[in-house]
């Protein structure tokens, strides 16, 4: 028995496919490298949605969809009150996203693609003590994102970054966050459902709540000398180093290369802090280094959540708000997920082994 299901195979999917000893990680048929370096939001959604809802639509079609959705949501914005704003934002966001109706249609689909987009910025301006900004419908997701996160239109090397972490984490295989969407959707809840299981799934530090504690651990190392004896003493108290190690990856997580390569615009850019940039990268050094000596039987490499540190950062998220921006981008995957299984028409209902007391004899 295993109590973290690995190697268990629990569904037949058409929607990715992760190789952890190759590292590859094949979406719809499509290369993760090939992926990130043509495709935006908008296309990678429609590539995965492509079949699995009652409406038939070129992936032209999404921008204005999603634009209008935006801007038609911007009003659950109102629901926020001062008790919702002092949670975390995933937190806020997901209450937000529990308002809405539950449904299986493309409609609810595009409402759910879009609201994670709308609410995460809204939320982040109103805790810092801004009005939020509305959506422009007529913007790119990615685009829109930032525009409503700052009132400015973002540079083209900010659109594009964002764009290219969106897709690098538009779907993984059947993480935690996936199965959580897949078990709700073979109940035939509804994809509203699906998706608040799978950001409360996505919110522990285990899965999609490690980015925000590695920019934590690049401050506490501070420069460059100073990260072997950090890490060192980390792993002494017993500590996960966040950012290294994934249940399927054996080598590296090749999301991380992916990021770090839409990473390099901003660079050349000027608008990225190099110096932090600098850190990580001998952080990453010793960190490898370490573990290889520390478990030298377990093969641990950087995970994407390491890169999507610095590059949320980056682009002006603050690291509270990480989780959120990955749940902005997840929740694509978690809808094509909960399609194919509620198409499958199966409840997903395992068994356990009871191995506990015995009721006594009479
Ligand atoms: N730092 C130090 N040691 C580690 C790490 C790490 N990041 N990850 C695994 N190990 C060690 C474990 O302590 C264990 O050592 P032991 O056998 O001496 O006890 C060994 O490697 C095997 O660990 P498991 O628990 O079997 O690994 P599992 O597959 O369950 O872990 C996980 C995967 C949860 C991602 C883990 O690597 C981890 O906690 N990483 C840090 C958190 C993180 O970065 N999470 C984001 C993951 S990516 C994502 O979900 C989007």
């Amino acid at each position: 028995m295993k109590n973290g299901l690995e190697d268990v195979i629990a569904a037949e999917t058409q929607l990715s496919d992760v190789d952890g000893e190759a590292g590859r990680l094949i979406i719809r048929g499509v290369s993760l490298d090939h992926l990130v370096s043509t495709a935006t939001y908008e296309s990678v959604a429609a590539l995965l949605l492509d079949g699995l809802t009652e409406r038939q639509f070129a992936p032209a079609e999404l921008r204005p969809w999603l634009g209008e959705m935006r801007e038609r949501l911007f009003a659950h914005v109102t629901a926020l009150d001062s008790q919702l704003l002092a949670l975390p934002p995933v937190d806020v966001m997901r209450a937000l996203i529990a308002r809405l109706p539950d449904g299986e249609d493309f409609e609810a689909a595009l409402r759910l693609l879009a609201a994670p987009a709308v609410f995460l910025p809204a939320i982040l301006r109103l805790q810092a003590g801004n009005d939020p900004v509305a959506p422009d419908g007529s913007l790119s997701q990615a685009t829109d994102i930032l525009h409503m996160l700052t009132g400015e239109l973002p540079s083209a090397e900010q659109t594009a970054a964002l764009d290219a972490y969106l897709v690098t984490i538009c779907d993984h295989g059947l993480n935690a966050s996936t199965f959580a969407s897949r078990v709700i959707a073979s109940t035939q809840a509804g994809l509203t459902s699906s998706v608040l299981a799978a950001i409360s799934a996505l919110k522990g530090p285990l899965h999609g709540g490690a980015p925000g504690p590695v920019l934590d651990m690049f401050d506490a190392i501070g420069t460059e000398g100073n990260a072997r004896g950090w890490l060192g003493q980390a792993l002494d108290r017993g500590e996960r180093l966040m950012g290294f190690g994934h249940r399927i990856y054996r080598v590296r997580d090749p999301r991380a290369d992916a990021l770090k390569q839409a990473l390099r615009p901003l660079v050349s850019a000027g608008q990225v802090d190099r110096q932090r940039i600098e850190l990580a990268e001998a952080v990453e050094r010793a960190a490898l280094a370490i573990l290889k000596e520390r478990k030298p039987d377990r093969p641990l490499d950087v995970n994407v959540e390491f890169y999507t540190a610095l590059l949320l950062d980056a682009l002006g998220f603050p690291r509270g708000s990480f989780t959120g921006v990955f749940a902005i981008g997840r929740t694509v995957g978690w809808i094509a997920h909960a399609r194919e299984q509620a198409l499958e028409g199966r409840l997903i209902r395992p068994r356990s082994v009871y191995v506990g007391p015995l009721p006594k004899a009479a």
